[in-house]
């Protein structure tokens, strides 16, 4: 049984002493009767990290990411938050409303499926001043002024603020979810397949257009992707899985060019379809 952090103390990338990880995972599983989603998964992720979780379909990247952002309750291990005041909190023994706080403020969730990360039906503005709304804006004046700007910022017109999603292109869509889940400054961003349903030119331009935001902003990101040129395009560390289970770990142009684990070879060498 090995974990992320105990694979290769060594070249773990060195952050200041005095940093402290922002998430702490430890011993993390989660199954679903009898059949694994993850096992004993542990890692850290420190202040404007970008950690990918890659892995072929089934390996357990989603339920990973689904019990570290509390969506889904692990079966046992412990996932810790640095709140902003310093304390570090056990996000699964917080109360559901100081849980909803957090992920309506300090933490961001992208969607693979825009739709799942949108409101469809209420326009562009409301999509991203909504937010703002949840953490106690109350100006109408500025939070449009606020969601023009966030929409300028994913390239998205302020002739399209008054429309619906509905009637924007794939790629607008997840713009407008990266907007919306950006405007409250979060410290750290969970995203399951950000470019997973786009055509492949459209995906070029939203990885450079989040690389952007997540070094401007000084983002920590937990990324999942089964596609290793988005982990090397945006991520600083990387975590393999296979069966559920953390099988290599490490600095991410480490693991692509020197893959150790021999599944990380298939799957750098593109023998495996992942
Ligand atoms: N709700 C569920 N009920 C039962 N089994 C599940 C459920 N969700 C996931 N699993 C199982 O858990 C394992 C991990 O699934 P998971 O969706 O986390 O993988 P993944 O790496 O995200 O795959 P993909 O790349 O296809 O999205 C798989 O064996 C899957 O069948
Ligand atoms: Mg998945």
């Amino acid at each position: 049984m090995v974990s992320a952090d105990t694979l290769e103390p060594s070249v773990q990338p060195g952050p200041p002493s005095a940093e402290k990880p922002l998430l702490s995972v430890e011993g993390l599983t989660r199954v679903y009767g009898k059949r694994i989603g993850c096992a004993d998964v542990s890692f850290e992720l420190f202040p404007g990290e970008v950690l990918a979780v890659v892995g072929e379909s089934g390996s357990g990247k989603t339920t990973l990411l689904n019990c570290i952002s509390s969506r889904l309750a692990p079966t046992c291990g412990t996932v810790h938050y640095r709140m902003r005041d310093g304390a570090s909190a056990d996000i699964y023994k917080m109360s559901e409303a100081e849980r909803r706080y957090l992920m309506r403020t300090d933490w961001g969730f992208v969607h693979q499926n825009p739709i799942d990360g949108l409101r469809m039906t209420v326009s562009a503005g409301a999509n991203v001043g909504e937010r703002l709304m949840a953490v106690g804006n109350r100006h109408y004046g500025n939070i449009r002024r606020a969601a023009i700007d966030w929409l300028a910022r994913v390239e998205i017109g302020e002739d399209r603020v008054d429309d619906q999603p509905r009637t924007f292109s794939g790629g607008m869509r997840q713009r407008l979810q990266i907007a919306r889940n950006l405007v409250t400054e979060p410290r750290l961003v969970f995203m399951d397949e950000p470019t997973g349903g786009l055509d492949v030119s459209v995906q070029a331009r939203l990885l450079d257009l989040l690389r952007g935001l997540v070094s401007d902003l000084g983002l920590a990101v937990v990324v999942v992707t089964h596609d290793l040129a988005v982990a090397r395009l945006l991520s600083d560390r990387m975590i393999v899985m296979k069966d559920g289970r953390v099988i290599e770990a490490g600095l991410t142009d480490r693991v692509l060019d020197d893959p150790r684990a021999p599944y990380t070879q298939l799957l750098v060498s593109s023998i495996l379809q992942v």
